[in-house]
């Protein structure tokens, strides 16, 4: 037989499946992946469990509180990604406990919890850390520690097994962090880690801009700020005060958080109604 004549035999036979090779059949479907179901942890991981009830409901897929930071991340993911990536984001406040550091743990959580996105989670709030404690972990080394130089990013990154999450404790006390956050060492580092980590989003948890003015300076170095407005806590002449302060920055845009739920509103009743069916 010619090569011609067993080219041609080789192809009847694939058309007819006699001597199919090992391929998907166009019927066969692949199995769809089930929703909000985090990627695998990586094996030897020791898995992080928050020690704080704020981080509970995330994961739920009936919980109202988890399905607004779903909607959040779609809109910081819809707000970075587009010619290029911008993968450094900010997360800040006019003034103290309007709930940014629980808002960038809950967001971060659930970008990681996708199959398309790792994060590193930043504590950059040298004032009052609390990343540390609210995921129960020990604040030894940390970020500090790197803008002093006396560590490496590489070294104090700790995989929580939550998704893709990993995280950077707040590191040791400093004297002065305005100073710190200003010197040329963090403007560096801080390019440094965004292109090191390029592929991954980048957050830093930061202390309110009206008090502490390290947080005006790391705006300017990362891609976008994202701004907590808590009900019934900073006055509007606060935040209004607040965002001006974050002039030459990019403002993505801001969250509202601890609002009064209407309990009658549709939208969560029928959260409620779908949950009882299941
Ligand atoms: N959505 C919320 N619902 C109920 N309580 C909240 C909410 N957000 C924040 N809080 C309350 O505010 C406190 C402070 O939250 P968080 O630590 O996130 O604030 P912060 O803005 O990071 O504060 P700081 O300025 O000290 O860093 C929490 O311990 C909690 O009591
Ligand atoms: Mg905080």
């Amino acid at each position: 037989m010619s090569r011609i004549e067993k080219a041609m035999e080789r192809a009847v036979q694939l058309r007819q499946g006699t001597d199919a090779p090992a391929a998907v059949h166009p019927e066969v479907k692949e199995p769809e992946r089930p929703i909000h179901a985090p990627p695998p942890v990586q094996a030897g991981t020791q898995i992080v469990v928050p020690s704080s009830p704020y981080f509970d409901n995330i994961s739920d897929p009936y919980s109202p509180i988890g399905e607004e930071f779903r909607k959040l991340k779609a809109a910081l993911v819809s707000l970075t990604t587009g010619a290029q990536f911008n993968n450094s984001v900010m997360v800040t406040s006019s003034v103290q406990n309007e709930g940014k550091s629980i808002i960038s743990l809950n967001l971060a959580m659930c970008l990681a919890q996708e199959y398309d996105h790792t994060v590193l989670l930043i504590d950059a709030d040298f004032r009052r850390p609390t990343i540390h404690s609210y995921l129960g972990i020990a604040n030894r080394q940390g970020f500090s520690d790197c803008l002093l130089g006396e560590a490496e990013i590489a070294d104090v990154i700790i995989p929580t097994g939550i998704g893709r999450l990993s995280v950077i404790t707040a590191g040791r006390a400093v004297p002065n962090p305005v100073e710190l956050f200003a010197s040329k060492k963090t403007e560096t580092l801080i390019a440094e880690i965004k292109n090191r980590y390029h592929d991954r989003y980048i957050m830093f948890d930061t202390p309110p801009v009206l008090l502490f003015a390290e947080s005006r300076t790391l705006g300017r170095l990362v891609d976008g700020v994202l701004y907590v407005v808590k009900e019934q806590n900073a006055s509007q002449h606060n935040i209004k005060e607040g965002i001006d302060t974050l002039k030459g920055c990019k403002l993505l845009g801001m969250i509202y958080n601890d609002t009064i739920v209407d309990r009658h509103d549709q939208k969560y009743s029928s959260y409620q109604r779908y949950k009882r069916t299941q």
